[in-house]
């Protein structure tokens, strides 16, 4: 805690723009280059197996450019054999567990880790062996994150899909889904684990978020894609980074 909040980019999007069209422009990698120039953090992907947006190729050219200039590559994976795989071929940075669904249009929910406890501390152990951090994307539930850790996760990242979805419709919910994401937060950081949020965020939701003191990183995609069409990627990415930067300075004063 007190570490400054780092912000990770997904950049899928732009390659469901590319495929769209299926030529080779907008260009997921020209994306995260700009991405990391514009001050993030990080690059997030999520390879899917029916490869709806990133490919194999767009995996391989993000590793090298975040290799090179010293950034990590979240590597968003399905707990299959052939993600694994692929992960333990490319060597990201950092894996995240993630459920995947062929219907779902987005991650819908976060990983049930108490049905997959045998299959994920099996994945989770070899993907850490092979020196990759691996962290399980989890809805904001005490049961999930205890199931986390002891799976053997370093990291969980919180779902904050369901919270950012209420604050939109104005739904009363909406507080009572912040005060699940922090007491999840506060549980994982009492077991020792790092402790990340994403899904759903735009610039009205990130400065409850950001202001949970536990948390160390967020990524965001979906709502940055769409603002850098109007405002273009770098000042999308930086206007993000200054309210999470105003969150954390609020809740310091
Ligand atoms: N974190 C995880 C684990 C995700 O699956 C996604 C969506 O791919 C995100 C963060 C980013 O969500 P969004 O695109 O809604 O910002």
């Amino acid at each position: 805690m007190g570490q400054k909040l780092r912000i990770g980019v997904n950049i899928d999007h732009v390659a469901t723009v590319r495929n769209a069209r299926g030529e080779g422009y907008p260009d997921p990698v020209r994306a995260a280059e700009m991405a990391l120039a514009a001050g993030a953090d990080g690059i997030t992907a999520h390879l899917r197996e029916d490869r709806r947006h990133i490919s194999e190729s767009d995996i391989d050219s993000l590793v090298l450019i975040t290799k090179r200039r010293g950034r990590p590559l979240n590597f968003e994976m399905a707990v299959t054999r052939e993600m694994e795989a692929i992960a333990l071929s490319h060597l990201p940075h950092a894996a995240c567990l993630v459920p995947e669904r062929r219907e779902e249009v987005t991650t819908e929910g976060g990983l049930d880790i108490i049905r997959g406890h045998t299959a994920i501390t099996a994945v989770i152990a070899r993907l850490a062996g092979a020196g990759i951090r691996v962290s399980c994307f989890i809805d904001a539930d005490l049961a999930q994150v205890a199931a986390a850790h002891s799976a053997g996760a370093q990291v969980v990242e919180l779902h904050t899909g369901a919270y950012c979805q209420a604050v939109r419709e104005r739904s009363p919910d909406a507080e009572r889904l912040l005060e699940n994401l922090k007491a999840a937060a506060r549980e994982a950081h009492r077991l020792g684990l790092e402790i990340h949020a994403g899904h759903g965020i735009d610039y009205e939701t990130v400065k409850p978020v950001a202001a949970i003191p536990e948390l160390m990183e967020l990524n965001i995609g979906h709502f940055l894609i769409g603002e850098a069409i109007f405002i273009g990627l770098g000042p999308a990415i930086q206007r993000m980074r200054w309210l999470m930067d105003e969150a954390r300075a609020t809740r310091a004063a």
